[in-house]
């Protein structure tokens, strides 16, 4: 066993398995065609990065459509650069062994997360919720307007944007992973097949019929869905699930969660049409729905309110038990409806606690005043602050500024 040399008072044992330049840290996964494992990569001077290796089964190297299917989600997101799709750094070959080296993501998928939530007593909050779909149809969005060289349109589709395929991290981070169904025109004739995950299908998708960009954004209204909320939307048999996506309207969301706000059923819906014509038509379409909507309630979305979340319910410490099997390992089975699902904590009334205790609060402006539009946060504090303040006097138009002294120079 080599000793490197400290860095921070750190001294970091070697002690992976050799992987041509990295070491192979630990599993994380395995999946119907590869093997994921954290791994190291080592540079000069005690320079160490850890990333993520996906390794082909060796045995799959001699079926040509497995092979080609790696190698192409590869190549693809090796084309994507977006803070929320992981970078791949590498395709190559060890020892006869294919491998893609990319970005690790430390953190954990959102049906975990779900469940993990449900389990510790808090429910994803709303904001959580927003937060990590926006993230998403960022990504997504990058993805769905790649060009090739000559500027016309790959004609990306996801195709399998599932709860197993986004992961968040402890920082807050959504991303976007799992490439391996995508659609591009380039291989549009050998992927015609139907792919993906039923129960996160557009119509579209699961009658087999051509697809564009407007079926992630059906899948992503479904994820936006049942983070909302906390509960899935199409179950049972494939069948059974094939007719209620093609044949019925989703049931509102208000239907489930009482008090569920209408201008986002309005948007969650309009997500959803069955009809692609009548659906929000983009990615960032949908983005800048849920962001209107988020700034109208006040409602912080940002990577902070989500990684205090994250924190909360999957700390540190739970994260290596889990990755050391210690936790009740139903956590990671796909497929359990979520269960202990309150939904009281969505209700309009009760301000979030986003864990975020405000040291400097903007001062609203004149519209803000007019449209009663800003936080419940921000309100208390001003009206704690400042008992006396009068709204009529705040909205007077009193004309130009009467500066004390010169005006300031810019
Ligand atoms: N870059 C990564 N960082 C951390 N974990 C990853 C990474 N890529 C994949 N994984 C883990 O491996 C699992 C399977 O990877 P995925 O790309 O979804 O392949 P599959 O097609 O087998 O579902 C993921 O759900 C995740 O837990
Ligand atoms: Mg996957």
């Amino acid at each position: 066993m080599n000793t490197l040399p400290a860095a921070w008072g750190i001294i970091a044992p070697v002690s992976g398995i050799p992987f041509g330049r990295y070491e192979l840290l630990r599993k994380l996964a395995a999946g119907g065609m590869a093997e994921v494992f954290l791994a190291r990569e080592w540079g000069e001077a005690g320079f160490f990065r850890e990333l993520a290796i996906k390794r082909l089964f060796p045995h799959l190297v001699d079926h040509p459509p497995s092979l080609r299917s790696f190698q192409i989600e590869a190549r693809l997101m090796g084309e994507l650069c977006h803070p929320n799709i992981p970078q791949v750094y590498e395709l190559g070959q060890f020892d006869g062994q294919w491998f893609v080296a990319m970005e690790y993501v430390d953190g954990h998928n959102i049906a975990d997360l779900s469940r993990m939530s449900a389990r510790a007593g808090y429910p994803i909050p709303l904001s959580v919720a927003l937060g990590i779909v926006l993230q998403v149809a960022e990504g997504l969005h990058h993805a769905h307007e790649r060009k090739d060289r000559a500027g016309r349109s790959i004609g990306f589709v996801h195709r399998d944007l599932t709860p197993h395929n986004i992961m968040v991290t402890a920082d807050g981070v959504a991303k976007l992973m799992d490439f391996g169904v995508a659609q591009t025109n380039a291989t549009l004739e050998e992927r015609g097949a139907v792919r993906g995950t039923y129960a996160y299908m557009a119509p579209e998708q699961v009658r087999g019929m051509a697809l564009d960009r407007r079926s992630d954004v059906f899948a992503l209204g479904i994820i936006l869905y049942e983070l909302t909320t906390g509960t899935r939307l199409f179950t049972g048999t494939d069948v059974q699930i094939m007719t209620a996506v093609t044949e019925r309207d989703a049931p509102p969301p208000s239907s489930r969660v009482s008090g569920y706000p209408q201008d986002l059923e309005a948007i969650v819906m309009a997500a959803l049409a069955r009809d692609p014509d009548h659906r929000i038509a983009s990615a960032a379409d949908l983005s800048l729905h849920l962001w209107n909507f988020a700034v109208r309630n006040g409602l912080l979305v940002g990577p902070r309110a989500i990684a205090h979340h994250v924190q909360l319910v999957a700390p540190r410490s739970r994260l290596l038990d889990e990755e050391l099997g210690f936790v009740d390992p139903r956590i990671s089975q796909p497929g359990i409806p979520i269960s202990d699902f309150d939904p009281s904590s969505f209700s309009s009334e009760a301000p979030e606690d986003t864990g975020i205790r405000r040291s400097w609060i903007p001062a609203p402006s004149d519209e803000h005043l007019k449209s009663g539009v800003f936080s419940d946060a921000a309100r208390a504090v001003l009206l704690e602050e400042d008992d006396e303040i009068d709204l009529a006097d705040l909205l007077e138009d009193d004309g130009p500024p009467e500066w004390d002294d010169d005006p300031p120079r810019r």
